[in-house]
């Protein structure tokens, strides 16, 4: 089963839109498999953001993201990566489209509420990054499967 790694960045815990965003997922229909509430080292935050380390705003992000805790999530599902892609919307929010977390909730690009991962690959990077193995939960939820 698909895995992708999402994170609430400082921005989005400091307006008090963690509920509202761990939602979108839960109703969606993914599963939730591992979650913390962390304030990123500076370290992490350079290997996290390490392919966009000669981008001129690479230090303001990684400032940014070490600002505050966030919520490091892990979810679980059918083409989870691809569809919480879609969910969170484009990168710039004020050119988000509306339904999208970013175009329903931000207008700011270096202030963009959630990170998730891009790819198969980056998500393997990711998880592996900010969760060790037994802190990710093997589960199902218990649901006939033709509701989702
Ligand atoms: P990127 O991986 O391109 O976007 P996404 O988060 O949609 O995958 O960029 C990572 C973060 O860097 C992005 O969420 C916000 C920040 N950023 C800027 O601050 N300015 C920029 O011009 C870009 C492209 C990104």
């Amino acid at each position: 089963m698909e895995r992708t790694f999402l994170a609430i960045k400082p921005d989005g815990v400091q307006r008090g839109l963690v509920g509202e965003i761990i939602s979108r997922f839960e109703t969606k229909g993914f599963t939730l498999v591992g979650l913390k509430f962390l304030k990123a080292s500076r370290e992490l935050a350079e290997q996290h953001y390490a392919v966009h380390k000669e981008r001129p705003f690479f230090g303001s992000l990684v400032d940014f993201i070490t600002s505050g805790p966030v919520v490091a999530m892990v979810w679980e599902g059918d083409g989870v990566i691809a569809s919480a892609r879609k969910l969170i919307g484009a990168t710039n929010p004020l050119t988000a489209e509306p339904g999208t977390i970013r175009g329903d909730l931000g207008i700011n690009i270096g202030r963009n509420i959630i990170h998730g991962s891009d790819a198969p690959e980056t998500a393997q990077y990711e998880i592996g990054l900010w969760f060790r193995e037994e802190e990710l939960v093997n589960w199902q939820p218990h649901l006939t499967p033709w509701l989702h």
